[in-house]
């Protein structure tokens, strides 16, 4: 059946304005597809009583921040921003287990949309869930960071708020269509899916700050390098183990970053995106240039499934 867009934002304004009524919501926005989405249907359905905030948990792009203020102000939108890092990097420290991270985000995350929730006096919390995040929670490959109810957590009792998912009837290619329906910009329908615990879904291993600064280094450099290819999603991995290398003739016991690029639909599959050696050369000769920590550059090629596309 054919995805009608219109239709979908005109019953889904109806229905944001009924489950929030007056009291008001709370939207967080990484600069996602999807969030930026909610965001934006959010505002349309209840104007000023929706607050559109951008959480800084220091697992972010360095661009991000300002993409989101600047992406959304042209709607009128005033983008709250919150400087949450020290919470975060806490509730991550020590942490190893893809699955104990995984929860520990989401506990942090829900905990400081609570207490914005709180001080603001608004009582929902609208998020973006598509639909392959309930599948893929559900089916246990991953705890997702925005799947509560779906799996038995009452968000209203645990922190403070209901929960309202325009977005959970769909995928991924019909959340473009939408949020370009809306008006936002391509560099919003058309950019590669980033996922809400941001960094740290592919620092294998603890997540610090030290170990996040050579990460969002390398991710730069990997998504300039590839962005002529267009890929549905490319990022740098940085892995747990070490390795031995040669830095400035002397032994160095380095970093290994892992080069991932995917190409998919509605990422539930996935196969390796045909990189040319040229811009793999591209990308090793500038990991290992400007990260000194860095001493070796591997590529991914392996197909989801057996692999999922991020690392944990
Ligand atoms: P996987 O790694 O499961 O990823 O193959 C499938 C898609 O989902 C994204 N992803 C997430 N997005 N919160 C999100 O908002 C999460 O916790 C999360 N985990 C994975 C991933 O980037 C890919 O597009």
């Amino acid at each position: 059946m054919r995805f009608e867009t219109k239709r979908f934002i005109r019953e889904k304004l109806e229905e944001i304005r009924k489950q929030v009524g007056d009291s008001g919501a709370l939207v967080a926005t990484s600069g996602g597809v999807d969030s930026m989405t909610c965001a934006l249907l959010a505002h349309k359905a209840l104007g000023e009583k929706a607050i559109i905030l951008f959480i800084d948990d220091g697992l972010m792009r360095d661009s991000d921040k300002k993409r989101v203020v600047d992406l959304l102000a042209p709607f009128g939108i005033n983008v709250k921003v919150l400087n949450a890092k020290k919470f975060f990097f806490k509730a991550l420290k020590g942490k190893d287990d893809p699955e104990v991270k995984r929860k520990a985000f989401r506990q942090v995350f829900y905990k400081t949309l609570g207490k914005v929730v709180k001080q603001n006096k608004v009582e929902s919390l609208i998020q973006g869930t598509i639909a392959a995040d309930i599948i893929e929670t559900k089916g246990k490959i991953k705890t997702q960071h925005n799947i509560l109810k779906q799996i038995g957590i009452d968000p209203k009792k645990r922190f403070g708020f209901r929960v309202v998912e325009p977005l959970r009837e769909i995928f991924k290619p019909q959340v473009r269509e939408v949020a370009k329906e809306l008006g936002l910009s391509s560099r919003v329908y058309q950019q590669m899916p980033f996922p809400g615990p941001g960094l740290a879904t592919r620092a294998v291993g603890e997540v610090t700050p030290q170990r996040v600064k050579i990460l969002r280094r390398a991710t730069e450099i990997v998504e300039e390098e590839i962005k002529e290819l267009k890929p549905f999603q490319a990022f740098a991995v940085l892995l747990n183990d070490k390795a031995t290398g040669i830095r400035k003739g002397k032994r160095s016991f380095g970093n290994i970053i892992v080069i991932r690029s995917v190409e998919s639909k509605d990422a539930m599959t996935a196969s390796v995106t045909r990189v040319p050696w040229r811009i793999l050369e591209r990308i090793r000769d500038r990991v290992i240039d400007e990260i000194p920590r860095v001493v070796k550059v591997l590529f991914d090629i392996t197909p989801k499934p057996p692999s999922t596309i991020e690392y944990i």
